[in-house]
């Protein structure tokens, strides 16, 4: 397994490999590398036949309130793992890397509904910091295909939008949330958790499991839904809600009614403590 700080010597690796007709699979992370992370490797090498990771904390997604400099970080831990899961290549550029010239940079934003609400109201520069990031990695890279997990629901739309709109060569996998024993989807913040704030974490994942069960009976009102949700998370220790919403999976539109044929999206953000946790479940109406 190479590990590579350089863009220049990554970008000769992986152009090589594409020239000579390989398949190149490739998976962007911020490190701290959970089984989430790994079910996306492991994908990544059943389908390509080299693997590229990154590891790459990327500072243009935080806003200067946010963790950046807390971030968790374990390098030795991340590489231990990716060798296990045989990955080819781990590139992880330093931010003068990635960002040489401070003040002076171009900045890939997707406009829209898929990322003005929810998480973007909350982060107004989170997508377009990762948009920017990820449309420098691709470009670097080039791989055949890309993988992202559905935990990030608004991110993998705005990265499959990106795609199409910049006609990038590639294809963008989204893969199921990973979630731990007792529901609570995989995250690096989930290390922020006290054992009190992770014991009030798995009230996401029900919140989410019960408004399935209110819909497969035939609940209609998304309100109804919507503040059942919000009485059963607020009824959890340190618990503060940013968002719970239905949306469209497709559109990211708010949905006022379930109806026949939707393919809908139960989105919700909470700040257990002080760590904003995501989680969503999508449902397909019949
Ligand atoms: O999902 C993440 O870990 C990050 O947003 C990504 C896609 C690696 C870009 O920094």
């Amino acid at each position: 397994m190479k590990i590579l700080p350089s863009i220049g010597e990554t970008q000769s690796c992986c152009h090589e490999w594409k020239r000579q007709g390989k398949l190149v699979g490739f998976v962007p992370t911020m490190g701290a590398l959970h089984q989430g992370h790994l079910s996306l490797v492991r994908q990544a090498r059943l389908e390509n036949d080299f693997v590229v990771v990154s590891v790459f904390v990327n500072p243009t997604q935080f806003a200067p309130n946010e963790d950046f400099s807390s971030y968790p970080r374990n390098f030795q831990q991340d590489q231990d793992l990716l060798q296990t899961e045989k990955v080819d290549l781990i590139f992880a550029p330093t931010v003068e890397e990635v960002y040489p010239q401070q003040h002076n940079h171009t900045i890939v934003e997707v406009s829209g509904p898929i990322t003005a609400g929810l998480c973007g109201l909350a982060r107004p520069t989170f997508f377009r910091g990762v948009a920017t990031v990820v449309a420098k990695l691709f470009n670097i890279i080039q791989p055949t295909r890309a993988y992202f997990g559905q935990k990030d629901a608004q991110q993998l739309a705005m990265i499959k939008q990106m795609v199409f709109d910049l006609n990038f060569d590639l294809e963008v996998v989204g893969l199921p949330i990973v979630r731990e024993k007792d529901g609570v989807a995989m995250s690096s913040r989930n290390a922020y958790l006290s054992l009190e704030q992770r014991k009030s974490a798995r009230v996401l994942f029900q919140s989410l499991e019960m408004a399935k069960a209110r819909i497969l009976d035939g609940e209609k009102s998304v309100s109804y839904i919507v503040s059942e949700m919000k009485q059963m998370i607020e009824s959890a220790e340190q618990t503060q809600i940013d968002y719970v919403e239905i949306v469209s999976s497709q559109t990211f539109e708010a949905i006022a009614t379930i109806q026949p044929e939707q393919r809908i999206l139960i989105v919700i953000a909470v700040y257990v403590g002080g760590t904003r946790l995501i989680d969503n479940l999508q449902l397909q109406i019949s």
